[in-house]
């Protein structure tokens, strides 16, 4: 094999790899996050992901909700929606934040302010 092939190769093999890191990430959820990213995972048609690159999304920060209650902080339990979504005929998610599902203002607030009402978490 020439030079030139070996490096073609090469790096066919690396695009390889980093698109299997990319279609299956290594993240290991705690099991009530993974029973939302089994269907909103970074190949999903409504993925979240990005969330855990953001402030809310810190695991080991309590203050966030994210370890122990998952997406349940914002979205409510949501669990007949993780069972069977809308759209399989069964239910929509507890609490939506935009489109033409998302919850009243009141509970939208509401929401936001179980942790946001204290003075330690006001801007
Ligand atoms: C079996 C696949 C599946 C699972 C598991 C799942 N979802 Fe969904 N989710 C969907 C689909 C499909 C939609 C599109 C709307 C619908 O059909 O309910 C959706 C929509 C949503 C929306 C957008 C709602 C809107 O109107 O904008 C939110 C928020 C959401 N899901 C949160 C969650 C949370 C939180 C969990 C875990 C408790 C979860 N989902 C688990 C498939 C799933
Ligand atoms: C800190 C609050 C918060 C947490 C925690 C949270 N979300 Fe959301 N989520 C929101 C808000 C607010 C929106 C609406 C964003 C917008 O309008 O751009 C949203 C939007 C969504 C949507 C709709 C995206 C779309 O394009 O229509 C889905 C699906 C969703 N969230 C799923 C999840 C899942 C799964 C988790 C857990 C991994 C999660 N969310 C955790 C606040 C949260
Ligand atoms: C389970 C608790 C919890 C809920 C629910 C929650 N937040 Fe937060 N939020 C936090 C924490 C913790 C921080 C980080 C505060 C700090 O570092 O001082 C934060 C930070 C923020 C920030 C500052 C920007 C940043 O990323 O640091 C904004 C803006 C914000 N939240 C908006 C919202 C909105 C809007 C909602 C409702 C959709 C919401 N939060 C729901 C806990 C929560």
């Amino acid at each position: 094999m020439g030079r030139v092939m070996r490096w073609v190769s090469a790096t066919l093999v690396l695009a390889a790899a980093s698109f299997a890191i990319a279609t299956e990430p290594r993240v290991h959820f705690p099991d009530h996050i993974a029973n939302c990213t089994r269907c909103h995972g970074a190949n999903e048609q409504y993925p979240v992901l990005s969330i855990f690159a953001t402030t809310h999304g810190v695991l080991a920060d309590s203050r966030t909700g994210m370890a122990k209650q998952g997406c349940a902080a914002c979205h409510g339990p949501s669990l007949d929606h993780a069972r069977l979504p809308a759209r399989a005929g069964g239910s929509e998610v507890d609490i939506a934040f935009h489109g033409e599902r998302k919850s009243s203002t009141a509970i939208r607030n509401q929401t936001c302010m179980s942790c946001h009402a204290g003075a330690g978490m006001m801007h």
